[in-house]
């Protein structure tokens, strides 16, 4: 059981079938425990993204189990899709940056989904949230440009934001 208990994300015979009739997953199944880093290598077209993207429900996987600490996305539905989003970060190969806000306005968007709605439509966010977004942006060296709009350095700004959604909800 001990294994089991480590495993975080675990996929049981995935599969996705288009609607266009291409075929592109068949009977996936991998298990990735807690802390692991895992790197998804295969040639274009092989359904890396369609894999990724079935992980959190942008594609409807055909078929399979995709557990996520035991609980299973495929059966959620938009409401509860929703609450296991927000622990789901994803960085686009096209990033999702609002370029017109500053990098911190940014990286304080990974928590929306976290706050009550008053506080998301006026974006007063925490204290805590706020301090621990510098604190983010110190570590990837991007502290000198917390006030500045997020043009430059896009990837790594997207990667702090997906970070902090995360991050910030484990202090
Ligand atoms: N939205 C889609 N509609 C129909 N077929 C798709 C769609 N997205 C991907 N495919 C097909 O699924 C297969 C896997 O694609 P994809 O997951 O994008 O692979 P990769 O990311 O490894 O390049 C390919 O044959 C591709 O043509
Ligand atoms: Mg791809």
């Amino acid at each position: 059981m001990a294994i089991l208990d480590r495993v975080m994300l675990h996929l049981e015979s995935v599969s996705k079938t288009y609607d266009t009739g291409d075929t592109a997953l068949r009977n996936i199944s991998l298990r990735i425990e807690k802390g692991q880093v895992v790197g998804l290598i295969g040639p274009s077209g092989a359904g890396k993204s369609t894999l990724i993207r079935c992980i959190n429900r942008l594609v409807e996987p055909s078929q399979g189990q995709i557990l996520l600490n035991n609980v299973d996305l495929v059966r959620l539905d938009n409401h509860q899709l929703r609450l296991q989003r927000r622990r789901i970060g994803m960085i686009f190969q096209e990033y999702a940056l609002v370029e017109r806000l500053t990098v911190m306005e940014n990286v304080l968007s990974g928590r929306l989904g976290y706050l009550p709605f008053w506080r998301s439509y006026l974006r007063r966010f925490p204290k805590a949230d706020i301090e621990n977004a510098y604190r983010l942006l110190d570590r990837v060296g991007l502290l000198d440009q917390a006030n500045k709009a997020a043009r430059r350095n896009i990837r790594r700004y997207e990667a702090t934001r997906r970070y902090c959604a995360g991050a910030c909800a484990k202090s």
